[in-house]
């Protein structure tokens, strides 16, 4: 454990504790079958932003996978606002983990009587701070995680080695092909941009519902900016004018090279630099104003 980490407070079924003393079961399911799912919920100066479709996004996913949620939509908000106080950091990026808890034997199916395991830590988030300036590069791979990735999955196992795979290639994100037909990033959702339309695939079982998806979706809407969600078939990436990724840590990050092949100009493009300060602004209304 780094010395930064040491005596950060987390929160585990309901106590407070220091992160070196935090412990749960090997028999815990979690651990055992990657039994669990999961959010990663950003706070800016202090408040949670989209904080209520984070929650609502978590309460789909326990019962998706029949998991009993220990706390109702607004006992979640209040330990989540809690635990976010206890940190100084402005700036937090909020991780829940719900497993279906401990369980006497090791069996595939569920335990008679299930007692979810609930985890939170804080970290800092630090959203990219070249102001939309620069780019980053990806890589196009084949997309073998399962048929549910509507469900925010603790069993992240092909999205951890999508994600090396990236990062062995020397770029920043995974774009993941199913059938011929992109469906998102490792961990971000993805928009092209063509003639100055916005395109994106369609939230369906086989990609997460982005809350910052569903932001740039909102404000492009609100600014008239043509949109068209449906499905993007491997080549129209290559001939896209503009890339982009979003996801609630990152905000939203232009691609400009894709398979070491420059994206448009090879720079983040007018549709982007216009959403990003599009996306900056609300960010800012929200938080200082309410929605
Ligand atoms: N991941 N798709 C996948 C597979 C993701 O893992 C994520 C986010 C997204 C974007 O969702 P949102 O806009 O709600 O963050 C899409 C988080 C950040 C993570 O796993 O750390």
């Amino acid at each position: 454990m780094s010395e930064s980490t040491m005596g950060k407070q987390v929160f585990l079924n309901e106590k407070l504790i220091p992160i070196e003393k935090a412990m749960v079961s090997v028999t815990d399911r979690g651990f055992m079958f990657g039994d669990g799912v999961y959010e990663v919920m950003p706070f800016y100066a202090h408040r949670g932003f989209r904080l209520e479709a984070h929650v609502e996004r978590l309460l789909r996913s326990l019962a998706a996978v029949r998991i009993p949620s220990p706390y109702s939509q607004e006992q979640w908000l209040s330990h989540i606002i809690a635990f976010s106080q206890q940190h100084e950091e402005s700036e937090q990026s909020i991780y829940v983990q719900v497993t279906r808890g401990p369980a006497a034997i090791r069996n595939h199916a569920f335990p008679a009587v299930m007692h979810p395991t609930v985890y939170m830590m804080s970290e800092p988030l630090t959203p990219p701070d070249n102001k939309g300036q620069h780019g980053v590069a990806a890589i196009t791979a084949t997309d073998f995680r399962w048929l549910r990735c509507d469900i925010k999955s603790i069993s992240l196992l092909a999205n951890v080695l999508l994600r090396q795979y990236a990062l062995d290639c020397g770029v920043s994100e995974a774009l993941l092909i199913r059938d011929g037909y992109l469906t998102e990033g490792a961990a971000s959702n993805i928009f092209i941009v063509k003639n100055g339309m916005l395109y994106t695939p369609p939230i369906n079982h086989l990609v997460l519902a982005g809350v910052t998806y569903e932001i740039v979706l909102e404000l492009a809407r609100t600014h008239h900016i043509p949109i068209g969600v449906r499905a993007i078939c491997q080549e129209e990436l290559f001939t896209a004018d503009e890339v982009w990724l979003t996801s609630s840590t990152k905000e939203i990050v232009a691609i400009t090279e894709l398979d070491q092949k420059p994206i448009g100009q090879g720079k983040p493009g007018p549709v982007f630099t216009r959403m990003y300060e599009l996306y900056q602004t609300f960010k800012q209304t929200v938080l200082y104003q309410g929605e």
